[in-house]
């Protein structure tokens, strides 16, 4: 049987990812494919679970070794009992957030060590790699002040100077990996956005 496709989309809080993800699971599935959407943290009992812990605002006393920690459990669930067999079949898996959120977040946005955060990337992912990464680019102040204008979980909490080295962080990645990520304008109308995305994906066989 033919492995099917992992396609991530990433991006700073208020990009307009989740958006995006739904026009992209439309436009694939339009297209005939069976398409799995999931998001991280989240897309199992267990990782919705560990979600919660992660975003709870209650939890400002977290460690940054703790939600790091947290993010790969949650994800190598998720891998194991969602991604894995859903490729085995040949499906699409549409991911909104996979692991460089954590190398953008931990590595990036808490300055924990880029050798450490890829040790555990490599475990929680339990090696699965995407196919392909789009990063949605947007000015960091609109997009945050986007994403925190019906109130800030506890990452969006930490403020803009944070967002600003996830930004960098997934910037960084980009120019480290350019066969797999690609950045993609998320400024302008939601449409146009989707039309630049589907280009960032239109090698992928
Ligand atoms: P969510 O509400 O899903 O944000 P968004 O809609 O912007 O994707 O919350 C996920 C939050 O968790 C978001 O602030 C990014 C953060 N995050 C990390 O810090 N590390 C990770 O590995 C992942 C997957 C997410």
């Amino acid at each position: 049987m033919t492995r099917g496709m992992f396609i991530t989309l990433e991006g700073a809080d208020g990009c307009g990812k989740s958006t995006q993800a739904a026009l992209l699971a439309q436009a694939l599935e339009a297209a005939g494919r069976e398409v799995v959407c999931l998001r991280e943290p989240g897309g199992t009992p267990i990782s919705e679970k560990v979600r919660a812990l992660l975003l709870d605002p209650a939890h400002a006393e977290m460690v940054p070794e703790c939600e790091l920690l947290l993010y790969e459990a949650s994800r190598a669930q998720l891998t194991r009992q969602v991604i894995e067999p859903a490729l085995a079949r040949g499906a699409v898996v549409l991911c909104d957030r996979y692991y460089d959120s954590t190398y953008a977040y931990q590595a990036g946005g808490r300055k924990l060590p880029d050798d450490l955060v890829n040790a555990a990337n490599a475990l929680g992912s339990c090696g699965v790699a995407p196919d392909r990464t789009v990063v949605l680019d947007l000015d960091p102040a609109l997009a945050y002040a986007r994403a925190t204008a019906g109130g800030a979980d506890r990452m969006e909490a930490e403020g803009l100077a944070f967002q600003e080295r996830v930004r960098a962080a997934y910037l960084r990645l980009a120019a480290t990996e350019p066969a797999r990520v690609r950045v993609v304008d998320a400024s302008g109308k939601k449409d146009e956005v989707a039309m630049r995305v589907l280009g960032a994906i239109g090698d992928l066989p």
